[in-house]
């Protein structure tokens, strides 16, 4: 399949996966989620000798700057359920997946940027990268799975602030809380990332697979967690705080919340 929106480049039998929308900094839009899933489900299954796959965003400035708010505009709350379900099903086949995936940061990671990043089995951070889970500033909450799976990596303590603050965090202070599992400096993500899955390769392959499928067991106690979060995200959707917080980020201005 020809993708519009993923650069997909094999070397050395590890696939360096670039989303590349840097003109909106690399959000992802509904199709760029198609063509995650298109990638995760069908095509890199097709690679029997794959050794791992390395998540990166297009340009100096953003790993993925989270769902394409301009296409929330119009979003009600059976739409916004659709959405979030879709989602997280595409992350789940990233996490599921049989080979390590590795999110190299190199920028922005907010929203369902740090969703995505989170959902791959390890981050390698840029000295530059920045993660938030702002969707409080738009009258939502996240919704391809970042209320369950920050939760899992930070604890309920610091995730409760990330939530509801919104406050962007730096790649040291992600490193100090276990978001990611190395800072690099800026540019080095990628490589960094390719060291580790080189150093995965030379173990036993089905023992890898093994290895990511029961780590996943532990955390399947979330199940009913990211359901909740589908039907609150389109819950969500209804609500006039949300058409203001979308309008306002379009608008380029503060959000006016009434909670309703
Ligand atoms: N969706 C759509 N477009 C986006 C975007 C997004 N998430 N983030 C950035 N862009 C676009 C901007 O609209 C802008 O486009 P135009 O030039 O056409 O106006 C372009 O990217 C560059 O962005 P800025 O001019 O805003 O760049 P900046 O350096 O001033 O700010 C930023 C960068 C802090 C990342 C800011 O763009 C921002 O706050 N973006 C939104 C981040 C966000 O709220 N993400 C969460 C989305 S909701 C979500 O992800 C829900 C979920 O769980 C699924």
């Amino acid at each position: 399949m020809e993708y519009n929106n993923l650069i997909v480049e094999l070397a050395d039998d590890i696939i360096t996966l670039t989303i590349s929308r840097e003109k909106a900094l690399n959000a992802l839009n509904k199709e760029t989620m198609q063509e995650l899933n298109h990638f995760f489900t069908v095509e890199a299954l097709q690679n029997k000798s794959l050794k791992g796959i390395i998540i990166t965003g297009a340009g100096p400035k953003s790993f993925v700057a989270g769902a394409d708010i301009k296409e929330f505009l119009g979003l009600d709350a059976d739409a916004g359920k659709e959405m979030a379900k879709y989602g997280q099903d595409v992350f789940f086949a990233i996490e599921q997946f049989h080979r390590p995936v590795i999110a190299a940061v190199n920028g922005f990671a907010l929203g369902g940027g740090c969703e995505l990043a989170m959902a791959c089995h390890m981050r390698i951070a840029g000295e530059k990268a920045r993660f938030s889970q702002p969707e409080v500033n738009l009258g939502l909450i996240p919704g391809y799975g970042g209320t369950q799976r920050l939760v899992q990596l930070i604890g309920k303590g610091k995730a409760m602030e990330l939530l509801m603050t919104a406050d962007m965090v730096g790649a040291e202070e992600a490193l100090r809380l276990g978001l990611v599992n190395h800072v690099v400096p800026q540019g080095d993500e990628v490589t960094k990332a390719k060291e580790i899955l080189l150093k995965i390769s030379e173990k036993a392959p089905l023992a890898i697979s093994k290895i990511i499928s029961c780590v996943d067991a532990f955390y399947r106690i979330c199940e009913d967690g990211f359901a909740k979060e589908v039907a609150e995200f389109g819950a969500c959707c209804k609500t006039e705080d949300f058409k203001e917080g979308a309008a306002a980020f379009v608008e380029r201005r503060k959000a006016d919340f009434k909670g309703r």
